[in-house]
């Protein structure tokens, strides 16, 4: 699937637009709409549901995006959050140094009189047979050695503008959760082992963004410190190693519950020279996605680093009392990092279908329900009758204290179910005339509405009276089928 297909889906039915769009865009940054909001805060929300509010061990937090700067010194990004950058002398721009072999080039071939071509990436010229060592995107300037770049966004605090008030905003949300470690522990009265999680916006001033969400300046991650003790052992492990293993199995096991399918998800192992330089191991989740495997979520062993640095430069002890060996450790660290954008680009890929519906393509986004941005519309078969209308609109108000619901009768209702296909809604509910009656020749209605499930299309006939016991069941679990064995199906 081509990622052009989701960037066109996604502004036409309000889940993702260009960042000040009318302004010709802001460089790699996106706005949320209407439909992306809902989806984003169900993610964020399931994964808080199922990492945070049901385990024990478990604490949240919500800390500030601008922090101490000493904060940078001591996690190492001041010194070390750096990506090698190369310019071109001719045209300005700035490429990674690691990435610039891998956009195609532009070159201007002597051996065809200088004819501009444009090459693909890490390819030679097939007239000359010369490789690029030029601008890849002007061809004419030569390319600076390379520098390092810092990807923290500066800013400063207060009116005046010198190195004093100098601060960054927050390149990842970890580090308010060590500089909040002993508030957390003394508040919470915690015992090892225990995570505090978070879920915010982060900046990077990425050198290369790009490839819709998947890259960009201003995201958002969903972070977990969980402490361990690192002098206690599970099932004969190290602590620190089971609790990594375990989380890496847990994290997996999250996507695959919330529909990203097994084959389009692996593990990946840092290589020793590739690793953080907090990190003893750190594996990441990848997903297949449009543009071929790529990070999903990272889950490292930082070990005692992050406590042992804020310890450090703070002068502020980051222990914990283990009374069973009566004495202070500093605890290990295991981290799974995912980014809320980058899991949603994933949902989204994953739930993409085309399909062929009596002879017409149907596209569908498969969303799981808790995901699904809208989880039912309300659809009136007949727009020109009142009593229908009304019915539906009170159908509306009233699941509406429950989920999140539309109504729509703008177009006919085979039009009306495809456009709720398209952007994922589990359930349609169609009041019809059988549904009010006829007053007018004396007949009543049966006060029963049709509901349409997204994934088989089937419709079962419902009292409107039992609407909200029916969809609780479905969100809560229950099979359609375990629905349909129950309620009558509905003249198609
Ligand atoms: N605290 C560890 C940390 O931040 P990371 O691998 O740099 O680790 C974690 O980031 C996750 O945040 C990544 O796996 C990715 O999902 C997301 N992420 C990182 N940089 C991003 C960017 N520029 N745009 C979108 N998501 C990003």
């Amino acid at each position: 699937m081509n990622m052009d297909v989701l960037v066109s889906l996604s502004k036409r039915r309000g889940f993702v637009f260009q960042s000040s769009e009318i302004y010709g865009g802001t460089g790699s940054c996106w706005d949320y709409g209407p439909l992306g909001v809902e989806l984003k805060n169900n993610i964020k929300r399931v994964w808080w549901r199922d990492f945070v509010q049901t385990r024990a061990d478990m604490v949240g937090i919500d800390a500030s995006i601008l922090m101490h700067p000493t904060v940078w010194k001591a996690s190492g990004h001041l010194d070390r959050f750096t990506d090698p950058m190369v310019d071109c002398r001719e045209c300005k721009r700035r490429f990674r140094a690691d990435h610039v072999d891998a956009v195609s080039w532009v070159h201007y071939c002597p051996a065809t009189k200088g004819n501009k071509f444009t090459i693909p990436a890490g390819e030679p010229c097939g007239h000359c047979g010369q490789r690029r060592t030029l601008c890849p995107e002007c061809g004419k300037g030569e390319l600076t050695a390379p520098r390092q770049f810092n990807l923290m966004f500066k800013t400063f605090m207060g009116p005046v503008e010198d190195d004093a008030a100098l601060t960054y905003l927050r390149p990842e949300t970890a580090q308010a959760m060590f500089v909040n470690f002993d508030n957390v522990l003394q508040s919470m009265r915690l015992k090892l082992p225990f995570g505090i999680a978070q879920a915010g916006r982060s900046f990077r001033n990425e050198i290369t963004p790009g490839n819709f969400i998947f890259r960009t300046r201003e995201f958002e991650q969903m972070e977990i410190e969980y402490f361990v003790n690192p002098n206690e052992r599970v099932e004969g492990r190290p602590a620190d190693e089971y609790w990594h293993d375990r989380w890496i199995q847990d994290c997996m096991a999250w996507f695959g519950r919330y529909g990203l399918r097994a084959e389009n998800l692996r593990l990946r192992e840092h290589d020793r020279d590739e690793l953080a330089h907090y990190a003893k191991r750190t594996v990441d989740v990848e997903y297949n996605f449009p543009i071929g495997w790529s990070e999903l979520m990272g889950i490292a062993n930082r070990t005692d680093f992050d406590l042992r640095q804020h310890a450090k430069w703070s002068g502020k002890s980051l222990t914990y009392f283990d009374e069973e060996r009566k004495e202070h450790v500093v605890p290990y660290v295991v981290e799974p990092a995912a980014g809320v954008d980058r899991a949603l680009l994933a949902f989204m890929a994953d739930a993409y279908r085309e399909e062929e519906v009596r002879g017409e393509k149907r596209v569908v986004l498969r969303f799981h329900p808790e995901l699904a941005p809208l989880k039912i519309a309300v659809l009136p078969l007949l727009k020109k009758r009142d009593d229908i209308v009304g019915a539906a609109q009170t159908i509306r108000a009233d699941l509406a204290q429950h989920w999140r619901v539309v109504y729509d009768d703008t177009a006919a209702i085979g039009r009306l179910y495809r456009r709720q296909d398209e952007v994922g809604t589990p359930y349609c509910v169609t009041v019809d005339v059988q549904t009010v009656g006829d007053s007018e020749r004396g007949e009543a209605g049966d006060r029963r509405v049709t509901i349409r499930e997204r994934d088989s299309m089937e419709q079962i006939r419902v009292p409107i009276a039992e609407l909200v016991t029916v969809f609780r069941e479905l969100f809560d679990g229950a099979s359609w089928s375990q629905l349909a064995e129950r309620y009558p199906p509905a003249r198609g």
